[in-house]
């Protein structure tokens, strides 16, 4: 018999700080479901609760968006059988591999992190320590359970680098044992903030800048209607979806945001299998830019109404759901406990 081969391993996470729009939807958990229906893989997926602490937030709202996050990302079919799913801070080893990164990260490879000056540009009053340690707890997520690849968007590249890094310090001063980390991009575009298409879909924007999956055909309407667009109906001469942001960067700001609002709606299409339909309306211009809204907002409404019906039924049954993430988060301690016996005995403490 061939020796069975040693499955690959996935994690990702993501924060509850708010419902799960498209735009988390395109760029993380569709590919999360994709790899975890690969039987070459060994995937884990969690709710990051202890990072979202780092930033403003109502203690008694927590224990809900955590529970809102659950049934999203359950809905939108992350399925506990086949993937390893969790609340972080059930497997109290993340924050103590942490500690052990704390120790071989240099403090100047923190200061680089852009999302760090970011964040810590809109929460003046709250620059915590945690905040600037983030990208470590981040590291130690991956690497406790050995994650080989690491499916996100495009703005956690850099703290997947850092992971990387990290195991090299580890390596090099107490001998191989962490593998080194990818990040894993999906083709899916970056889908942009309905109110100002030059900024990335967001919940930190508000409500009317993103399509949360939760959101009723109504809502999203509503939303839509009052998205940003160009106005001439026009699209500049024989522009593919390849070269338009190419063309587009060349545009004086206001034109740039309209006609990215544009495209975010056809992506939007895309998104939803929905291709043909982008040639219909890109071939018969000018675009009626009402009609298109509607259109969207249609097959939007549509391709989610499966997750409403499935997203209701577990809500039904909070005591269940629990009893997911509490198996999920037990299977984890298995690998995280194991990964801690070795780390504590390489680093000389036991
Ligand atoms: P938000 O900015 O809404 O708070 P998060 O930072 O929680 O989103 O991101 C969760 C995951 O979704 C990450 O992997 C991130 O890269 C991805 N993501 C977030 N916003 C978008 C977007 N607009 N388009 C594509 N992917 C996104
Ligand atoms: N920082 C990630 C985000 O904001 C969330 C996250 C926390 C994460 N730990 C992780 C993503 C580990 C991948 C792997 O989206």
């Amino acid at each position: 018999m061939m020796p069975s081969k040693k499955k690959q391993i996935i994690v990702s996470g993501i924060q509850p700080t708010g419902p799960l729009h498209i735009g988390n939807y395109a760029g993380a958990v569709q590919n999360w479901l994709a790899l975890q229906n690969d039987p070459s893989l060994d995937c884990y997926f969690f709710i990051a609760d202890y990072h979202s602490i780092t930033e403003n937030y109502e203690p008694e709202e927590k224990r809900a968006q955590i529970m809102d996050l659950a049934l999203d990302l359950l809905a939108c079919g992350i399925d506990p059988q086949k993937s390893t799913f969790f609340v972080q801070s059930d497997v109290a080893e993340h924050t103590e591999l942490c500690w052990v990164f704390n120790t071989v990260t240099p403090i100047s490879f923190l200061e680089r992190m852009t999302q760090f000056k970011d964040k810590a540009s809109r929460q003046e009053k709250n620059v915590n320590m945690g905040l600037f340690d983030y990208p470590v707890l981040q590291s130690a997520d991956i690497l406790l359970y050995k994650g080989e690849l690491v499916p996100v968007g495009v703005d956690q590249v850099q703290h997947v680098e850092l992971t990387r890094d990290i195991a090299r310090f580890f390596n090099n001063k107490f001998g191989e044992y962490f593998p080194e980390t990818k990040p894993k991009l999906t083709n899916a575009p970056k889908l942009l903030s309905l109110t100002d298409p030059l900024k990335k879909m967001s919940k930190s924007l508000g409500e009317k800048s993103y399509i949360a999956l939760t959101d009723s055909p109504e809502v999203i309407e509503t939303k839509l209607k009052r998205a940003v667009t160009e106005t001439t109906g026009v699209l500049p001469p024989k522009m593919t979806m390849e070269k338009f942001t190419e063309w587009n960067v060349t545009q004086p700001e206001e034109i740039r945001r309209g006609y990215a609002g544009v495209w975010n709606l056809f992506d939007m299409l895309h998104l939803v299998g929905a291709s043909d339909e982008v040639e219909r309306i890109t071939a018969a211009q000018p675009i009626k830019y009402g009609e298109l809204k509607t259109l969207v907002a249609k097959r939007l409404g549509e391709h989610f109404a499966e997750f409403r019906k499935r997203r209701e039924v577990l809500a039904k049954n909070p005591t269940e759901v629990r009893a997911m993430l509490d198996q999920g988060a037990e299977k984890a301690r298995a690998v995280a406990s194991k990964t801690m016996e070795e780390v504590r005995k390489i680093i000389g403490v036991r």
